[in-house]
């Protein structure tokens, strides 16, 4: 599988930084084998989408409510990213499970939405550094995938691992392959065998041009969520080479 490389700029980038930075690494996509996709905030969207369209880089958002339209104040839909020109959509990542309460149940929801509105989803799963401590770390993150995916789910899963997300500290190479190994087989147990491996399993945080080549050459490592290192396109662009190979 083509590994991908998904950009999360997470609250930061107004309208103009944001294109420019979205213009460099389209400029720079074409010789870049990975699968490259970058999630700005909602407000940069409009801005990015005409700097995008046509070329290899996908357009994707940090979250949508379960719900179509209706009256929830605040929020945005995913066939309202979709009519902005989407193709995809962050879900339950760590910080909006953790600063604006979000269940599995939440996550799931929405990933139904986003698959609805033929959005590719980016599901997001992570321990804490407790829970890795107290030996917890496997049980807590299969947990989530089987309850945070619907049934029949297709796209993307994420592992953060939480204490890993804007440290500078990333958990070890064996560390990783077990997750990853051990995701997989959820994978498999909540889809079925073919749809479950057809899934592809991104690893995020800390994610830096210095380490992702070991990262992405982990077994079941199918690309990079990449936050801080994202926001400089010369970075971003250097883990999408290591992705390639190159
Ligand atoms: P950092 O790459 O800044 O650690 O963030 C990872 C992340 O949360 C991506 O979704």
């Amino acid at each position: 599988m083509t590994p991908l490389i998904a950009g999360n700029w997470k609250m930061n980038g107004l309208r103009a930084e944001s294109a420019e930075r979205a213009q460099r690494v389209a400029r720079a996509a074409a010789g870049v084998a990975a699968e490259l996709w970058l999630c700005p905030p909602f407000t940069a969207i409009g801005a990015i989408e005409p700097v995008l369209r046509g070329t290899r880089v996908g357009l994707g958002a940090q979250d949508c409510h379960a719900r179509g339209n209706g009256a929830h104040t605040g929020d945005i839909s995913a066939p309202m990213l979709a009519d902005a020109g989407c193709g995809a959509v962050i879900l339950g990542h760590s910080e909006r499970r953790a600063e604006h309460g979000e269940t599995d149940a939440q996550v799931r929801a929405k990933t139904e939405a986003a698959m609805a509105a033929g959005l590719m989803p980016i599901v997001c799963v992570g321990e804490s550094e407790a829970e890795r401590l107290a030996g917890h770390a496997v049980h807590v993150v299969c947990g989530q995938v089987a309850a945070s995916l619907p049934d029949g789910f297709s796209g993307v899963v994420a592992y953060e691992p939480i204490w890993a997300i804007g440290t500078g500290r990333t958990p070890t190479e064996a560390d990783v392959a077990e997750m990853h190994a051990a995701v997989r087989a959820a994978l498999r147990d909540r889809l079925g065998e073919a749809a479950g491996n057809a899934v592809r399993i991104l690893y995020g945080g800390s994610v830096k041009p210095e380490n992702a080549r070991v990262l992405l050459r982990i077994p079941e490592v199918g690309g990079a969520l990449v936050g801080g290192a994202s926001l400089d396109p010369d970075s971003f662009l250097a883990i999408a080479e290591g992705a390639s190979g190159k």
